[in-house]
């Protein structure tokens, strides 16, 4: 009889796939719209402009709401999560929320998205809490580029000194994840790889991306990932990585010389939606199942309504089941949307 149990929960988990056969695997949890940076790609600040740009702290998930929607999620198949924004580091308290979080049964892996500088003040707590992988975005070692992209806000004295406190606490391969802008930062970009080159740590670099409306993207920005392997190998050769799973978004290449690994990420050029196991819940509880979503479902009610886990389960299952997004795919056969909601709401 015991023995019955673990296998029922397995089956459960793997039968729910969308309409393109997708299982549902990874769960990205906005944890607050709020950052500290105003990075001219995601929030720029000419669009925060007036009140209720962003979600009052009161209407964010607890702790509680949080745990108990992700252990919705990986009952229905979901292993692992990535925590977002915003800027995940400036919701109050936040290595509590991961103490708890690693204490789910069944998540087999939390990772978190961050700008990295409040770093040097969090990173012990989240190391002592169950935090494995971490991922710090930075665009350029150029000082008044990182300025720029940042708006104003981000010193590049402060992203490398978060970098290095979790380095101290053990985060020995961390992600560096940079959105590359013709004109803005391509001309930096090798510097970048030339720092990071046997550190340990992989670049990532992400084609500037037409996600939400604020920041008015342009294709003529966009520096497809093939025009980075050219360049990329005429400074250092690089071979592609061949265990490349379906469901990952960047593809891997590695230093011919041994110097570590790079991935490209190229939602413009060569969308990976095929793949694509990924859902998505803001900071207030509404579930998307796609970056560049219009319309989510509000999972609130079912949260805070008091044994309603069941119903929770079966009302994500109903919505993945339903799922037929491929945005990336068809971004050139269709209008262009209007309504998409930022990636600092909807959790990058
Ligand atoms: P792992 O969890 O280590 O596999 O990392 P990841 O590649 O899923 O995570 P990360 O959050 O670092 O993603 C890198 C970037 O890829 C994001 O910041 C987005 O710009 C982009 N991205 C992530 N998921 C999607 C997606 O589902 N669709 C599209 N179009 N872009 C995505
Ligand atoms: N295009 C590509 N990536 C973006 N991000 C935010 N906005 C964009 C965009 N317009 C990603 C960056 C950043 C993470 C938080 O979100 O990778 O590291
Ligand atoms: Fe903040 Fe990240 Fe958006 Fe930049 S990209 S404004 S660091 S949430
Ligand atoms: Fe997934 Fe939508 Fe991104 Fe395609 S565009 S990979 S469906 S999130």
């Amino acid at each position: 009889m015991d023995m019955k149990l673990p296998i029922t929960v397995l089956d459960r988990a793997v039968s729910v796939r969308d309409l393109r056969s997708r299982p549902l695997r990874e769960l990205r949890v906005s944890v607050i719209d709020r950052c500290n940076f105003r990075c001219t790609y995601c929030m720029p600040k000419d669009s925060l402009h007036g009140k209720g740009v962003f979600l009052p702290l009161v209407k964010l998930l607890t702790d509680h709401e949080i745990t108990d929607l992700v252990r919705a999620f990986v009952g229905m198949g979901v292993q692992k999560i990535r925590l977002t924004g915003g800027e995940p580091l400036v919701r109050p308290g936040f290595p509590e929320l991961v103490a708890r979080l690693a204490a789910i049964d069944g998540l087999n892996d939390i990772a978190l998205t961050t700008n990295g500088v409040l770093l040097p003040r969090l990173a012990a707590d989240l190391a002592a809490a169950g935090l494995r992988r971490i991922t710090v975005s930075l665009d350029s070692l150029d000082h008044a580029v990182l300025s720029h992209m940042s708006g104003g806000k981000g010193k590049l004295e402060d992203v490398l000194a978060g970098i290095a406190a979790a380095e101290a606490v053990g985060f020995a391969r961390m992600k560096i994840n940079t959105v590359v802008q013709r004109g803005i930062n391509d001309h930096t970009i090798i510097d970048l790889l030339a720092y990071f080159r046997g550190s340990g740590h992989s670049v990532r670099l992400i084609e500037y991306m037409d996600v939400g409306n604020s920041n008015h993207w342009q294709a003529d920005q966009v520096v497809p990932s093939a025009e980075w392997v050219q360049r990329i190998n005429a400074v250092w050769p690089i071979e592609p990585v061949g265990d490349g799973r379906a469901s990952e978004t960047a593809r891997r290449y590695r230093y011919r010389d041994g110097q570590g690994e790079i991935g490209l990420i190229s939602s413009i050029s060569q969308p990976f939606c095929g793949g694509c196991t990924r859902a998505r819940l803001t900071a207030d509880g509404i579930l998307y199942t796609c970056l560049f979503g219009t319309q989510g479902t509000n999972l609130l009610p079912l949260v805070r309504q008091p044994g309603a886990t069941g119903a929770l389960e079966e009302r994500i299952r109903t919505i993945w089941e339903q799922r037929d997004d491929r945005y990336s795919e068809i971004r050139n056969e269709q209008a262009p949307r209007d309504s998409k909601v930022e990636m600092y709401r909807m959790g990058g």
